[in-house]
């Protein structure tokens, strides 16, 4: 059997870890960012359609476009932040089975087109990433904000033409600033979210 992983690791990742709302100047180096999409790429998807689509904001102009179009008390968690990144879900994931399913490319391609499926897979499975995302941005000693509170239609627009790639939610990703943090909130309890069977 595996070993748990340490309590230090798990303080890291889960319970210590919080939700960042100002940044540090620290920037956040291509290397990483790549290391990052290597490690939450191996997240479990069903049929492996891996529908996620991410767009690493880190330019001046693409920060100024993405703050423009996010909720005003969200601006500066985007401008100040060394990156933000788009999470989008790919509506036409399908395309991409003959690489991701190559054994059983038809069935499973036929299984998602069923009316609303697709759209259904890409929002649970691209969610899904998305937490794989800052499970693994934590693990790797980087700090996340995530937020939904942008105009998604208008981030479609800007950044995702032509394309039918819808956006889910996005997530700053840096050196977070330990005074930026808002206090804690509770959790429920186990036997408030959930019983056995
Ligand atoms: C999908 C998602 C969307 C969120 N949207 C926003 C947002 O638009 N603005 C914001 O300030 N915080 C946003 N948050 C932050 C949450 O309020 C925060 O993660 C939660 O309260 C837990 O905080 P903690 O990690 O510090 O315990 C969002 C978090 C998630 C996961």
């Amino acid at each position: 059997m595996r070993k748990t992983v340490s309590a230090e690791a798990l303080d890291q990742i889960f319970r210590s870890a919080r939700t960042y709302n100002g940044w540090t100047d620290t920037p956040v180096e291509e290397r990483v960012v790549r290391q990052l999409y290597d490690l939450l790429k191996w997240g479990p998807t069903s049929g492996n359609s891996s529908p996620a689509r991410f767009v690493w904001v880190r330019s001046p102009e693409g920060k100024a476009k993405l703050a423009g179009l996010a909720a005003e008390k969200n601006q500066p968690k985007i401008l100040e932040a060394p990156l933000t990144v788009i999470i989008g879900n790919d509506v036409g994931f399908a395309d991409a089975l003959p690489k991701l399913m190559p054994h059983n490319t038809e069935a499973t391609q036929k299984a998602f087109a069923a009316p609303g499926v697709s759209e259904v897979t890409a929002m649970r499975n691209g969610s899904l990433q998305g937490a794989y995302l800052i499970i693994a941005a934590r693990a790797l000693g980087l700090d996340c904000g995530p937020m939904s509170g942008f105009d998604n239609a208008g981030v479609d627009r800007a950044f995702f033409a032509g394309s039918q790639i819808q956006s889910n939610f996005i997530c700053s990703i840096g050196n977070g600033d330990p005074a930026s943090v808002f206090p804690r909130n509770p959790r429920l309890s186990f036997a408030e979210a959930g019983h056995f069977d």
